[in-house]
């Protein structure tokens, strides 16, 4: 069966990871584009020639060229600035929506029909931002952050317990920073409820710490933010979007009255396949993560409306 084309756009160390998960998994021909010249180039040639020791079939290019994207199934959106230590993400706003929007806009043009991935910070405005610039239906524009959140947390469950990652489930909700919503009923760890293994105390600190998961590693980085688990993440919602898994995954998407929420872009549950979302899925929230919910909808709300001012 012929590879659908996925794009990436950014060649740094989310798109570049991202790209080579997607080549190792089988699950795509890939368009690496960066407007660095020489660096999506690069980057493409070192990956493809892990192909013939990896065994994967599918193809792997490298160009500034945005228009190579037409035809492609799926888009990400990895380009951007990464924190240094002691930013938030908020703080890369003005600088990433100046990145993200003219790109927002010729995915529009080069790609018209594809469902896109937004993964540059901060995550949850820059999807809003996507929306706005691009038009397209909310079923086509959505965010990884959930994925990673939530992985983070599981685990921090598992070190904690002394079990396997895998048997850890937990869903994380809300924006991608302080706003993080983790919900407490969908954490379980062999199938029963974390409530009975751990005190609300310290389940409160690890949540925290999943909160601060990603300063956590730019502060241990010093230059950079973290990739692998975040192209892990992308990928993981690619995998679903593209093999019509209609998979169950915590993503960035544009509420339209779920959990009471309009005209905000936040993490929720989405059911995910060929068309992008199919469809959000309300898990039952605590009257706490209800209004920890529509905070992060508030801060969201409020972050894409000062956008105007500061995109030039
Ligand atoms: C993180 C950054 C990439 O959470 O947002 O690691």
């Amino acid at each position: 069966m012929a590879l659908p084309t996925v794009t990436v756009i950014g060649a740094g160390q989310v798109g570049a990871t991202t790209t080579h998960l997607l080549a190792l998994k089988g699950l795509a021909n890939v368009i690496l584009i960066d407007i660095v010249d020489g660096l999506a180039q690069g980057k493409a040639l070192d990956l493809m020639q892990s192909a013939p020791i990896e065994g994967f079939g599918g193809s792997i290019q490298g160009t500034t060229d945005f228009n190579a994207m037409a035809g492609s199934r799926l888009v990400m959106i990895t380009a951007g600035l990464p924190r240094k230590p002691g930013m938030s993400r908020e703080d890369l706003l003005a600088a990433n929506a100046n990145i993200v929007g003219p790109i927002a806009s010729r995915m529009a043009s080069a790609a018209p029909e594809a469902v896109a991935i937004v993964v540059t910070n901060p995550l949850d405005v820059m999807v809003a931002f996507t929306l706005q610039r691009t038009g397209w239906p909310r079923q086509r524009v959505m965010g990884m952050a959930g994925v990673l959140d939530s992985a983070r947390l599981r685990v921090l469950i598992a070190e904690r317990l002394q079990v396997a990652p895998s048997q850890v489930h937990a869903m994380v909700l809300g924006s991608h920073g302080d706003l993080m919503v983790p919900v407490v009923r969908s954490v379980t760890v062999d199938g029963r409820p974390i409530t009975e293994r751990l005190s609300p105390e310290e389940l409160d600190r690890l949540f925290q710490r999943t909160r601060d998961g990603g300063a956590e590693i730019v502060a241990l980085l010093k230059q950079g933010s973290a990739f692998y688990a975040p192209a892990t993440g992308v990928v993981a919602m690619a995998r679903a979007i593209l093999q019509n898994t209609h998979e169950v995954l915590p993503v960035c998407a544009s509420l339209e009255g779920e959990y009471g929420l309009r005209d905000a872009c936040i993490g929720v549950p989405a059911q995910l396949g060929a068309a992008g979302i199919e469809r959000i899925v309300e898990m039952e929230l605590t009257a706490e993560e209800r209004r920890a919910l529509q905070a992060a909808a508030e801060q969201v709300r409020a972050s894409t409306k000062s956008l105007s001012t500061l995109v030039s």
